[in-house]
């Protein structure tokens, strides 16, 4: 189907003018009069080649042409946009655009969605971010540290600061680590920029084209694009309530050898699952029956709601087979880009080279403020605040899913995390629900986007980050109304499929 922007070009083929020209042109004027609204995203690349009858390239070009004239801005993975009316970046960087429908949503969008960059038609309740409101972010505290530590240091802030991390916040962070029982050294902490950052780099370090990772099944989207981006081998290998099934797993090792696993062993994102201790024990015992590296990503172990410890991996891992990743995303602010990584020692060194040749360092004014606070003691009671305030969410969202939705969709209620993992009966498609539920203004990410092949999936995602209680209460009832519609409409339907062109 063509949408409204290809209908307005029309293409001269008599060579009196480029192609890529002509499109650039009548873009232009459709940016002008206002028919492509500021900040709505151009079609993608391949779509419009398509729909005009021309090569993707005389579309690049043509969107490059506008980018320099200043008419569009471009975001790698995103796709290109018209520029505001107050100029990218004067208003915020986050563009308003409402969000497309299905067919022509890709992967990246769906990562934007849940990282709270997308801006959403006001009115809409946003279940895809799981991404912190910034109202609970500790900033009058930060701004202090922030203060002392211009006092303090002053030029020095602002220095290159070494690429492994600025020594006292890694002695800190050792401190603090010892809440999760884990033990270590600043020696064996590298301080990254995000922990999207630590999962870049140890691809960069570990993976050569065509080798095998294993992931849980489905997975983190972020983790799923760095591996491909290394032209890793992906073997998905299935995540049940209780942690990775170890039996397709020790299967799967008898037939590949992969270079590592990516585990999320604490509220795994998406399905909010927790590892059980007999999980735990076992995938640490094939790793070294097997010699293979885990790479234990850890973004919510500290939003435990129930009454049993939770501790990541890492603080069980003897035999040094774990690379710990760190993100504070989700308990603290995720604008700060500060995460860090504990590494046995074997790839330490590569892991600090690649760093250095990512960005050179994580900014070291920011590792000077977060380490002060850090010394002064408070973050303990802030993520304790934070856990309460989703605690509450959490449990509005339980009870109306338990009250609300009909009892043909199953779910197994995590015990700690941001996300629900909810399943549609067999034959129902998570992507077809996602479109009836937008025009109700309501937003979940389907669960095909958690898997490589992005194949369709009758589980979707619900977040209670960015939402709250009132919006809970409210989106959980629309959301049930829509689906025991659709469960009528929709039987036996088959989902549009999603086209991914990734980084064009
Ligand atoms: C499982 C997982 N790992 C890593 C990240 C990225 O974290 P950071 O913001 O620290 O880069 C996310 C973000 O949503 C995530 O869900």
């Amino acid at each position: 189907m063509k949408d409204n922007i290809s209908i307005n070009i029309k293409i001269d083929n008599s060579g009196q003018m480029p192609l890529y020209l002509q499109i650039a042109r009548q873009l232009s004027v459709l940016i002008k009069k206002g028919d492509i609204k500021p900040g709505e995203k151009l079609p993608p690349i391949r779509k419009l080649a398509r729909n005009l009858g021309v090569n993707p390239i005389t579309v690049v070009n043509a969107y490059k042409t506008l980018e320099e004239e200043g008419y569009v801005y471009s975001r790698i993975g995103s796709g290109t946009f018209a520029v505001n009316h107050y100029g990218y970046g004067k208003s915020g960087d986050i563009q308003k655009f409402s969000l497309p429908l299905l067919e022509e949503t890709d992967h990246s969008e769906f990562s934007l969605m849940d990282q709270g960059q997308i801006q959403i038609k006001p009115g809409t309740i946003n279940f895809a971010s799981a991404t912190p409101s910034p109202e609970l972010f500790p900033v009058n505290e930060f701004k202090e540290v922030l203060n002392e530590v211009l006092e303090r240091d002053k030029g020095f802030a602002f220095s290159y600061q070494e690429s492994q991390g600025f020594y006292p916040l890694r002695e800190s962070i050792a401190n603090f680590v010892e809440l999760y029982n884990i033990n270590t050294t600043p020696e064996e902490i590298q301080i990254i920029s995000g922990a999207q950052q630590g999962i870049d780099i140890i691809s960069k370090v570990l993976i050569n084209p065509g080798d095998y990772i294993f992931i849980e099944s489905p997975s983190y989207t972020g983790a799923i694009s760095a591996f491909n981006s290394r032209g890793a081998r992906l073997v998905e290998i299935p995540i049940k309530p209780d942690g990775i099934d170890l039996d397709f797993l020790e299967n799967s090792l008898n037939k590949q050898r992969p270079k590592f696993i990516y585990l999320m062993p604490c509220f795994q994102n998406p399905t909010g699952y927790l590892y059980s201790e007999t999980t735990r024990k076992g995938i640490l015992d094939l790793a070294e029956r097997y010699n293979f590296l885990i790479i234990e990503d850890d973004h919510l172990s500290d939003l435990n709601f129930s009454n049993k410890r939770v501790l990541p991996l890492k603080s069980s891992d003897r035999n040094h087979r774990v690379v710990y990743i760190k993100s504070f995303s989700k308990i603290f602010m995720p604008g700060l880009r500060l995460a860090f990584l504990i590494s046995p020692v074997q790839i330490f060194n590569d892991i600090l080279t690649a760093k250095h040749s990512s960005d050179i360092s994580t900014s070291g004014l920011l590792q000077r403020a977060f380490d002060l606070y850090l010394r002064k003691g408070i973050f303990p009671a802030h993520i304790e605040t934070t856990r309460r305030i989703y605690k509450q969410r959490y449990d509005t969202m339980l009870s109306s899913l338990k009250k609300f939705l009909p009892g043909d969709i199953s779910m197994n209620p995590p015990s700690g995390g941001l996300n629900f993992w909810l399943r549609l009966p067999e034959g129902y498609i998570s992507n077809n629900l996602y479109i009836e539920c937008l025009k109700k203004d309501i937003l979940f990410v389907p669960g095909s986007f958690f898997f490589p092949s992005q194949k369709p999936s009758p589980y979707f995602r619900l977040s209670f980050a960015a939402v709250n209680n009132r919006e809970i209460l409210q989106g959980v009832e629309v959301l049930s109304r829509v689906i025991r519609v659709f469960l009528k409409e929709y039987a036996g339907i088959k989902a549009p499929s999603p086209t991914y062109i990734p980084f064009l």
